[in-house]
This record gives structure tokens, C-alpha cells and sequence, in this order.
């Protein structure tokens, strides 16, 4: 068995400052990294699905570089409506998969026998995503091309409505009908892993799920009333483990971050305890 982790909406901000002034966004990520280099089972890889720092400002890249050194295993970058492209691929030098200057970051990765296929909804400067005509037809192409091959898509605006309004305003406003056209054409898609909401929401796209995942910082609160307020909170931090056996296929978890009782067997000599 294999397994990947995602961690999204990292939101990292230079040396000594907190976003929205009050969230100390390096230390939940470092709680985080910690916690993924103690699991069990040691994820092959991490990808990080957006909202990489709050600014896209070069101290707040070379922050976060800092913050992910201690994994041990590979990880791999894709941008957010808070990142900048381009500072991003100033800062991480040798991660030729982010591609030229002022192009999308697209690109495939091999997880075991899943292929990762990830897309870049941003647009640099606004806060909604969107997926033009060029991005699209490399997407699809894409799927062509890896017909047999079970296939994860990494993205960071989610391809659905969420009824969390003031998100949905700022969600993938452009390119979703053609994307989920091209997801329904394409049955070896296994899930679509998404970030941007700062929780854990699932919806069916056409034959499969699309999921976003919590921050390992801050969460958008969970308010489905019509003219609800743009806030967050301090939920407990998160991210998830996607794991694949080629006999069972991908399962995705939740995994929380943070110190709680626990754990404590359930049998004690051979028996469940009474
Ligand atoms: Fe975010
Ligand atoms: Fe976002």
C-alpha cells in the first residue's frame, strides 16, 4: 500500500508575522510536517493543493521552504488565489516542474501506480479561479494520453458550488462546465482533491468525488445561510492521507494535528474492556 498527503492553505507569512494578525500560521505548519514525519506508514510524497503563503512575497516563500525542509520525502507546489506563480518559482529553485515564467503550473507526477495530475485554477491578482481554454485542452490531452492509468487531480479552487456564499463567490467562476465535461469523459479518474475552502466538503462530479481539505491553520467557518460573513476560526487543524492498493483503490483520510489522549488499547488480555 501507498499513500500520499495533502496539505493545503498553508497561508505562510514572513518571520514574525501573523495573517489576519492574530493566526501564527509557520507554527501550525511545522506541527504539521512534524506529524507527517511520524505517521505509521510514511506518505510517498506530499503535495501542497494552494494558498502556499498569504502574499506570494518572496520572505514568505523562502519561509515556507524553510518550514517544509524537515520532510523527508518529496513535495510538490501548486498555487493558490494567494500565491504568485513566479516568486514561487524564484524561490524553489529545482522544481523544474513548475514550468516557465508566466505560464499555469501543470504538471503530472508519478504517485506509485496513480498518476497525480495537477492544474492551476489561479489567476495571479484575483481571488477566483479560473480554467481558460488553453489550460483546459492540456487537461484533457492529458487524460488522453494516460487512458489506463488511475488518476488523482490536484487543484485548488474545487470544481463545485459549496453553499458557503462568500466562497463560492471567489470559487472556479470560469472553465468548471468544460472541466466537468472532460472529467466525465475520462473514467479513470479516481477522485479530485482540492483546496481553497479551509474544509472538508465532498460533492459527485460526473462518475467520481471532488473533496477540499481542512488547513493545517486556519478554517472557514461552516455557515450554509444565504449573506453569511467571510470569517474564520480556529477548528482543529488537518490534512489528508490518500492511500492506494491497486486491489481496493484510493481511500482518502482525514488526519488531525495536535497533541490528544490517546492512543489507548481496546482489549486488555485478549478481551474488550469491560
Ligand atoms: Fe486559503
Ligand atoms: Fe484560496
Amino acid at each position: 500500500m501507498k499513500s500520499f498527503v495533502q496539505l493545503t492553505d498553508t497561508h505562510i507569512r514572513a518571520k514574525g508575522q501573523l495573517a489576519y494578525k492574530r493566526i501564527d500560521t509557520a507554527a501550525f505548519l511545522a506541527k504539521a510536517v512534524s506529524s507527517i514525519e511520524s505517521m505509521h506508514l510514511k506518505p510517498s510524497a506530499v503535495i501542497l493543493t494552494g494558498d502556499l503563503t498569504d502574499f506570494g512575497r518572496i520572505e514568505e516563500y523562502e519561509h515556507l521552504a524553510e518550514l517544509l525542509e524537515p520532510l523527508t520525502m518529496p513535495y510538490y507546489l501548486l498555487p493558490g488565489n494567494h500565491d504568485a506563480p513566479d516568486v514561487m518559482r524564484q524561490c524553489f529553485v529545482g522544481h523544474d516542474y513548475l514550468g516557465e515564467a508566466g505560464g499555469p503550473v501543470q504538471y503530472t507526477l508519478d504517485m506509485g501506480e496513480i498518476l497525480l495530475v495537477a492544474i492551476d485554477t489561479s489567476v495571479y491578482g484575483r481571488s477566483a479561479g479560473a480554467l481558460c481554454q488553453k489550460r483546459l485542452h492540456w487537461f484533457e490531452q492529458t487524460l488522453a494520453s494516460n487512458a489506463d492509468r488511475p488518476t488523482v487531480i490536484a487543484m485548488h479552487h474545487p470544481p463545485f458550488t459549496t453553499y458557503i456564499e462568500h466562497m463560492d463567490a471567489i470559487g472556479l467562476l470560469e472553465g468548471r462546465d468544460a472541466f466537468v465535461d472532460i472529467v466525465g469523459k475520462h473514467p479513470q479518474i479516481e477522485r479530485i482533491i482540492c483546496g481553497h475552502l479551509h474544509r472538508s466538503i465532498d460533492a459527485r462530479i460526473a462518475h467520481t468525488i471532488a473533496s477540499t481539505a481542512p488547513s493545517p491553520a486556519h478554517q472557514v467557518e461552516l455557515n450554509l445561510k444565504p449573506g453569511g460573513p467571510s470569517a474564520w476560526l480556529l477548528e482543529p487543524p488537518a490534512f489528508k492521507v490518500h492511500a492506494w492498493q491497486a486491489d481496493n483503490g484510493l481511500v482518502s483520510h482525514l488526519a488531525y494535528v495536535g497533541e490528544f489522549d490517546g492512543p489507548h488499547p481496546f482489549h486488555e488480555d485478549g478481551k474488550l474492556i469491560d
